[in-house]
């Protein structure tokens, strides 16, 4: 049984892009710019956008932080947005989600300009990761970042059922997509199961490669996976654990114990999706820089 260490593939991927930024400085004078804007005081997200400042800086990309506070208008925030759209030292923009409920995320969405949304949530990189025009678009990266880990191990996927349990805009949705298309490390037949899926398991069973995106620690259990598949888990949940200092740790949707000794291939959690998410993430970025300068 393989373990799959994203923690390890993101520590190349970073290695990777470190190179490459050198490399682009060294002929243009110039680095790739991220900003995040954060709204409010979430602990969770200030967490997150910590983590991408620090990997933002050990590759020599610019990290920027906006904070607004939580009672920031949408009309200010939109107009952030706006200058940052504008600022040519800007190559990705990022806002943190959740916001606060008097913003409406779509609005703020659609007011990124698509070609610096390395989030790729806006509709016109989902519209044309559908469409398979990936060398044009963005990419979300954790979807992004488990076809990298699909890639980098070499799991057989053409042809493949891949079941996706979860339809998250985020994970869900573009996940189903990718794996939907032409590509090495996808080109899968692909089943989505979600909320209002009737026996879940039954299709669970019949997937070479099962990706959990539900966000319900454990959900997937062995008996709902089929001996020798592929288990991808990109569950982040919390749960109380008196033995640890901070009282809770940190579990996927997917019953690791259970299911490592009947599956060919797992992500843990943590050290499986996760770290690969921040790594695409500025892969994102890079290639924002690259479009924006021709490189
Ligand atoms: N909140 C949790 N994950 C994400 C993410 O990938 N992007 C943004 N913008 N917000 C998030």
């Amino acid at each position: 049984m393989l373990i799959i260490d994203g923690k390890k593939v993101s520590l190349d991927l970073i290695n990777e892009l470190k190179a490459s930024v050198e490399s682009f400085k060294a002929v243009t004078g110039k680095v790739p710019g991220l900003t995040v804007i954060i709204v409010g005081q979430d602990q969770a997200s200030q967490a997150y956008v910590r983590n991408k400042a620090k990997t933002c800086k050990e590759i020599g990309m610019i990290s920027t932080l906006i904070e607004m506070p939580a009672e920031t208008t949408q009309e200010l925030l939109l107009h952030t947005i706006h200058e940052l759209n504008n600022d040519p030292a800007v190559h990705g923009i990022l806002v943190q989600q959740p916001l606060p409920e008097h913003i409406d995320e779509l609005t703020v969405t659609l007011a990124i300009n698509p070609s610096k949304d390395v989030d790729g949530f806006h509709p016109e990189n989902l519209g044309l990761l559908v469409m398979g025009d990936l060398d044009k678009c963005f990419v979300s990266p954790t979807p992004y970042g488990i076809l990298e880990l699909l890639d980098r191990y070499k799991i057989e996927t053409q042809g493949k059922h891949c079941v996706v349990v979860g339809r998250s805009n985020i994970v869900g949705k573009p996940m189903a997509n990718l794996m939907l298309q032409k590509l090495d490390a996808a080109n899968c037949t692909v089943t989505i199961c979600h909320s209002a899926t009737k026996n879940i398991p039954f299709f669970t069973r019949q997937a070479d490669i099962l990706i959990a995106a539900v966000g319900h620690a454990g959900f997937i259990t062995a008996d709902m996976v089929k001996p020798g598949a592929v288990v991808i888990d990109v569950g982040i949940n919390y749960i109380d654990d008196p033995a640890k200092k901070s009282g809770c740790r940190i579990v996927g949707d997917v019953d690791f114990d259970g299911v490592s000794a009947i599956a060919s291939a797992i992500t843990p959690v943590p050290g499986g999706v996760g770290p690969m998410t921040i790594a695409m993430l500025m892969k994102n970025t890079l290639l924002s820089f690259q479009r924006f300068n021709g490189l």
